[in-house]
């Protein structure tokens, strides 16, 4: 671990709340409650469980339910613009298809044959004549066709005004998506990312700012070039890169990992849970913040367990001291924590 600032690097921090009781007429006693700070909140995709993922709508939405952080996945264009996707392929979330029936190819990315319409075959502003799409089909779908792909200065524009507006910091936390496979094409996002932060002011150590990879090599180039805390994403099946290394590996070049949720609380194919692994101890244990996804409240996602409560979910990864959770719901995670299992308010970013 290197270079989080103070307000990130605690953990579990207790609070301590001092309170005056009054108990029967002739005698008053000072109570002490305690109380966990409650993970930050990190709106996964904007407010994606409501509007078309990745899109400025939806980040401004996830903004006024409360999130801490907005978390654009980042991909790039034809003339090396960031743009706000969760793959370069573009015709699960725009109209792509529609528009431009000719782009259609085949490429290998991340040793995976896959068809369809990519973002580095489009310029700027053939990507601006798209619109974003829901994804998941049981979501509204109202709002298909009416959003832009938001490039990732856009976003970040959006972050500081709507900073300034509410009156608190909202952090960004970007994604690099398929680094490897888009830095064999001459065509890096490491630069250009750095280089949008700087532009914002936010290329420094005590930034609202998280960057995460689910790529090593990605990230140790990261950790050369910039003073911004690193999060390494760890996926739910085997990587044994990631193993091999182990958290006081990963701690040599990230600030926090990013676990699938089921490394921490393992769930069977019944959507039963089991037993929590020790995962979180051990990372902290490293040194490394503990930022698990995704947390999503429908039924079709959540594990059968809970017998559709979202919040007992939120509850029981919150108890094993998580420092914060990627959710498409950020006003469902937020009232669990004020609610459900109250929790004191972290004060960051
Ligand atoms: O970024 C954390 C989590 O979002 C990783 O999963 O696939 O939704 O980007 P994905
Ligand atoms: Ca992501």
């Amino acid at each position: 671990m290197k270079k989080i600032s103070a307000t990130y690097v605690l953990p579990v921090a207790v609070i301590a709340l001092t309170g005056l009781a009054a108990c029967g007429e002739d005698t008053a006693r000072t109570e002490q409650a305690s109380m966990s700070e409650r993970p930050l909140v990190i709106a996964h995709r904007g407010a994606s469980g409501y509007l078309p993922e990745h899109t400025l709508e939806a980040y401004a939405l996830a903004v006024e339910q409360g999130a801490d952080f907005i978390e654009p996945d980042l991909v790039i264009t034809k003339d090396g613009v960031l743009i706000a996707r969760h793959e370069n392929e573009l015709s699960d979330t725009t109209d792509a298809a529609q528009k431009f029936p000719d782009r259609k190819t085949t490429k290998t990315i991340d040793g995976r044959e896959v068809e369809g319409w990519f973002s580095e075959d489009f310029t700027l502003d053939e990507i601006k004549t798209l619109r974003a799409n829901e994804r998941v089909p049981f979501r509204d779908q109202s709002n298909n066709g009416r959003f832009e792909i938001p490039t990732f200065a856009e976003v970040l524009a959006l972050r500081a005004r709507l900073s300034s507006e509410s009156g608190r910091t909202v952090g960004i936390y970007p994604e690099t998506k398929h680094p490897s496979y888009f830095a064999g094409l001459d065509m890096p996002l490491e630069e250009p990312l750095l280089r949008a932060l700087e532009d914002a002011d936010l290329n420094r150590a005590d930034a609202p700012v998280f960057i995460q990879s689910f790529e090593v090599t990605n990230l140790m180039k990261l950790n050369a070039l910039t003073e911004v805390p690193l999060i390494q994403l760890i996926g739910g099946s085997a990587d044994h890169e990631i193993e091999a290394m182990g958290f006081d590996g990963i701690a040599s070049y990230a600030d926090g990992i990013g676990p699938a949720k089921g490394l921490i609380i393992p769930m069977d194919r019944e959507g039963r849970t089991g037993p929590p692994s020790d995962l979180v101890e051990r990372a902290h244990a490293a040194g490394l913040l503990v930022h698990p996804y995704t947390f999503r409240p429908e039924p079709e996602f959540l594990p059968a367990q809970y017998g559709g409560d979202a919040a007992a979910e939120l509850c029981a990864f919150a108890a094993l001291g998580i420092d914060g959770l990627f959710t498409d719901a950020t006003d469902i995670a937020l009232k669990a924590f004020s609610e459900s299992c109250p929790m004191a308010v972290r004060s960051t970013p």
